[in-house]
């Protein structure tokens, strides 16, 4: 059942994340249905409860144009039909102008993210306005940016600039935006931080108390880069050194800051990395797609499954759905949502 991130943002503040997982292919989005239902390796397996969230499937611009947006579009649609048990949210994300209203206007998104984050702060306001009101008008949801998050190393001038609590409070309520992604020291891909450093809780809490009351946050750039991954890549040929990610030790306590939609897209990229590079070096003779990708979709649900448990939201799915009855908003795609 597809829903407005609205609606699992309202269940979840200030308890627990909702993972924000990007997806590319039909491999990725077998293994995140599957890994968010509990499933662990086969579409026959039950759905275990306690292992069962809800989730949030972002679809960036380059994964629109990798092969045609309405691939992905009809995929998912798919997925909802094999996976009836599913509650997720489908959002566009680090999205232009354009690329919002093409998704608010395709009917299929519950909600987009538009990222004028690199403009000044009074332009950022008018296109996120701009957006916020399309968006709102057909019932979809909309996330936002301020500040600019990290390179691949945190002390490089320039590339950071966290989140200022007193604009984060000025823009929230000048555009009417729904959630807010904010930089406190996370940055996107696989090297995130050269030394010890981690997210800035202390702005964190500032901006908490700066804005409305239970207003939800996003954090990008929230990988792990797990070490075991890495090693499994680098094992298998692969040349990633010094990668590193946020501790998932720092979810939670970031979710009771009110960080409430947590991005993963590069721990999906090493997983995938590293079950296919091990395929093809230990089984050299094997030219079939089918035995990787089965195995890539098995390891992939299994990692949503940790990451999930990491983020709190695991076991949360049947309270999600108790709580949704009767209250969901509609949604960009059916105007429905129950
Ligand atoms: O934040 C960006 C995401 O990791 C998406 O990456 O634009 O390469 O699909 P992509
Ligand atoms: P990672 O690169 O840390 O997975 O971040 C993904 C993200 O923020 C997508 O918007
Ligand atoms: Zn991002």
């Amino acid at each position: 059942m597809i829903v407005t991130t609205k609606d699992l943002f309202k269940q979840a503040y200030g308890k627990y994340a909702i993972g924000a997982y990007n997806i590319n292919n039909l491999e990725q989005i077998v293994g995140l249905f599957r890994g968010n239902l509990g499933k662990s390796k086969k579409n026959a397996d039950p759905s275990d409860d306690a292992k069962s969230a809800p989730f949030i499937i972002q679809i960036s611009r380059g994964a629109r144009s990798y092969t045609d947006k309405a691939f992905l579009e009809g995929m998912i649609r798919t997925a909802d039909a094999v996976f009836p048990e599913a509650i997720f949210a489908v959002h566009l994300d680090h999205g232009t102008e354009e690329a919002c209203y093409d998704c608010i206007d395709s009917g299929f998104y519950s909600s987009v993210m538009i990222d004028a984050s690199h403009e000044e702060f009074g332009k950022n306001i008018e296109i996120t306005k701009r957006v916020v009101d399309r968006a709102h008008a057909k019932g979809i949801v909309v996330e936002s940016e301020l500040g600019q998050l990290g390179g691949v190393e945190e002390d490089i001038v320039g590339s950071v600039k966290l989140t200022d609590p007193a604009q984060a409070a000025e823009f929230i309520e000048k555009t009417g935006v729904d959630s807010l992604a904010v930089a406190i020291g996370t940055s996107h891909g696989a090297f995130k931080f050269s030394g010890k450093q981690g997210l800035h809780f202390d702005v964190l809490e500032k901006i908490q108390k700066a804005i409305p009351k239970d207003f939800p946050l996003v954090m990008h750039g929230s990988s792990s880069v797990p070490h075991e991954w890495v090693a499994r890549v680098n094992a298998a040929g692969g040349n990633l050194k010094d990668a590193s990610g946020v501790n998932e030790a720092q979810y939670l306590p970031a979710a009771k800051l009110g960080v409430t939609k947590i991005n993963i897209d590069t721990d999906g990229r090493l997983v995938w990395c590293a079950v296919y590079r091990e395929s093809f070096k230990n089984t050299p003779e094997n030219f079939d797609l089918r035995p990787p990708g089965t195995e890539f979709m098995a390891a992939y649900a299994e990692y949503i499954i940790h990451k999930n448990t990491a983020l709190g939201s695991a076991g949360r799915l049947e309270s999600v759905r108790a709580g949704l009855k009767g209250a969901v908003s509609p949604c960009g795609c059916c105007g429905g949502g129950n």
